[in-house]
């Protein structure tokens, strides 16, 4: 079996994309002339040919500025049914999507447009296409605590729908400590709690997201190899790590592939995951992920199974809805 197909074939979870970075051109061209939005460029090629990022500052502003041709609850649905057909072909069993709800309530949606738009596509991908889902809403850290206490009261009437929270956006100069308030609060509502961290800002930032918003997962956290306690301990805790190492190329986090600090993370026995962060602007979704770092990295076929196998036990399913999925994840391991 060819490599692809051997990805593709593995059952995995993917645990780090965000929706909005899901909206390829051509899509956000459909919508935004639907919707009479005016976007910054002029076609689908410009619009690709903007996606050359310096780091992550770069990125964000022109991901903010394409979500604008999202408006209506349908688009929210069409945006995430594109990006579960996508997850199909990949062999994704389950996602846990980021959605930033503060980039469209900034802009006068309603909090409701997007969660009703998003969750309906949900419910379609579970029958349609078999795959599971959960949504967890993301906390910009560049706004202050106030505006995500803001964003918690409006997703209070919707917790049935909304499995937990995370923090995103620019990270420099916005560490956890900041939003510690509003993460208890959310702890206490028995939200599943995860955070950015460790992306480009430092590990301490790691070690701050978990001991002082207690989150479950790490979101990226490759810089956590610059601190060899830390990884002693998060490999003992067996806290997960959902690296993305398309985005950290494209952000230039690393110069090339063949230098990330992934292998060296999973070689420390930390509970790694490979997911697609924002694939529609970092040139590839999960699959692409697996197999260009398996290539960079020469990961063996037994390292790709843990690393699967890590996404499903990192994934905030029941035991009964993972056991499926882990008994053919070892079916096609042995048949490799
Ligand atoms: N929002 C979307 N993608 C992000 C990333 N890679 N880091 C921080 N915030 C983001
Ligand atoms: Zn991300």
């Amino acid at each position: 079996m060819e490599l692809h197909e051997f990805i593709r074939a593995l059952p995995k979870a993917e645990l780090h994309l965000h929706i909005e970075g899901s909206l390829e051109p051509e899509l956000m061209f459909e919508m935004a002339q639907r919707n009479g939005v005016k976007l910054p460029y002029a076609n689908v090629e410009e619009t690709r040919a903007a996606y050359a990022f310096t780091d992550l500052q770069s990125f964000l502003d022109i991901y903010y500025a394409g979500a604008a041709a999202l408006i209506h609850e349908r688009d929210f649905h069409d945006l995430a049914m594109a990006y579960f057909y996508r997850a199909k072909v990949d062999g994704v069993v389950h996602t846990e999507i980021f959605f930033d709800p503060q980039t469209h309530t900034a802009r006068g949606l309603a909090f409701e447009t997007v969660l009703d738009g998003l969750e309906r596509a949900c419910q379609e991908a579970q029958s349609q296409l078999g795959i599971s889902s959960r949504l967890i809403l993301c906390f910009l850290r560049h706004l202050p605590e106030e505006d995500a206490f803001r964003t918690l009261e409006q997703a209070v009437p919707h917790l049935s729908r909304i499995h937990g929270v995370g923090l995103d956006s620019s990270e420099k100069g916005h560490p956890p400590a900041k939003f510690q308030r509003v993460f208890a609060k959310c702890r206490e509502l028995g939200l599943h709690l995860v955070a950015h961290a460790g992306e480009e800002g430092p590990a301490d930032y790691i070690r701050d997201a978990v001991d002082l918003l207690h989150v479950e997962r790490i979101d990226h956290g490759v810089r956590v190899t610059d601190d060899p306690a830390l990884v002693e301990r998060l490999a003992k805790e067996k806290i997960p790590f959902t690296v993305c190492p398309l985005s950290n190329l494209k952000l230039r986090v690393f110069p090339d592939l063949s230098t990330h600090s992934l292998k060296r993370m999973l070689g420390a026995g930390l509970r790694v995951t490979i997911n697609s962060d924002d694939p529609a602007y970092f040139g590839g979704y999960i699959g692409q992920n697996y197999l260009e770092t398996a290539k960079a990295l020469k990961l063996s076929k037994n390292e790709l199974v843990t690393i699967a196998r890590n996404s499903l036990l990192g994934s905030f399913v029941t035991d009964a809805e993972r056991a499926p999925w882990l008994a053919k994840l070892e079916a096609v391991a042995k048949s490799a």
